[in-house]
């Protein structure tokens, strides 16, 4: 059992090209923090050393300097996931589907999956797109859909706030910001909005809450 005593413990895990989904992500592990839980903010690395289009220079020069950026963040494993009472994941949308770099991550998750060790934890996921309807619904339901499988306790935002109704928010599926159609070097993830910031701040307190009435609820509970 993973932190029955002590602090609830979350992990902000994410994949980010050009900085967006990092953005939301260090706002909600921070809030995360605030509210009292131990909390690990992991990157999922690239798993190719290359720029997936060269020929899109101002778009490899984005995400070349976003690795810059993020380089200081550790490095996520899938022992974070085990570690974790509560798991918030996020990627951009990629054709309306999960990155693949987080794709490979999540696959090295089926060990742990396979021994029933990320069953019942609170799972929760957020995204970036270029688009306002360029999938961030599908990209967030991909993510939760692993968390089906993972027997993960699902915690969306919802219209549970009414931040999550600001005109740059609205996806109750998983937090969702919109970055244009290009991502400018020198201008990394400007479009992330405070409402964007202040929504994922809301989103993983309410993971925290529910992850701690969970975990002691459990810890009070007859066991079978
Ligand atoms: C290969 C690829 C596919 C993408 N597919 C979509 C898409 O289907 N819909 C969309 O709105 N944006 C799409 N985008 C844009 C990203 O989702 C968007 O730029 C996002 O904000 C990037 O987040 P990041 O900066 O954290 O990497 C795509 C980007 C790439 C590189």
């Amino acid at each position: 059992m993973t932190g029955a005593e002590g602090v609830t413990r979350t992990a902000v895990v994410y994949y980010s090209g050009t900085g967006n989904v990092h953005k939301l992500a260090a706002a909600a592990a921070e809030a995360a923090e605030k509210a009292g839980a131990e909390t690990r903010l992991r990157r999922v690395p690239e798993y190719v050393n290359e720029s997936l289009a060269p020929e899109f220079t101002e778009w490899t020069q984005a995400w070349e300097e976003n690795a810059g950026a993020i380089g200081q963040v550790p490095a996520a494993t899938v022992e974070d996931l085990g570690w974790a009472d509560a798991i918030l994941l996020g990627g951009p949308g990629r054709f309306g589907l999960v990155a693949a770099p987080l794709k490979h991550f999540i696959e090295q998750a089926w060990p742990l999956n396979a021994r029933g060790a990320l069953a019942g934890k609170v799972m929760s996921s957020f995204t970036s797109t270029g688009a306002p309807h360029g999938g961030q619904e599908s990209t967030i339901l991909s993510l939760n859909n692993v968390f089906y499988h993972w027997g993960g306790v699902i915690v969306p935002p919802g219209i549970t706030d009414e931040i999550l109704t600001a005109p740059s928010n609205g996806n109750p599926y998983g937090v969702s910001s919109v970055s244009g159609r290009q991502a400018i070097p020198g201008r990394l993830a400007e479009q992330v909005t405070e409402d964007n910031l202040a929504a994922i701040a809301y989103q993983a307190r309410r993971v925290v809450e529910i992850a701690t009435a969970l975990r002691l609820g459990r810890s009070l509970a007859p066991r079978g």
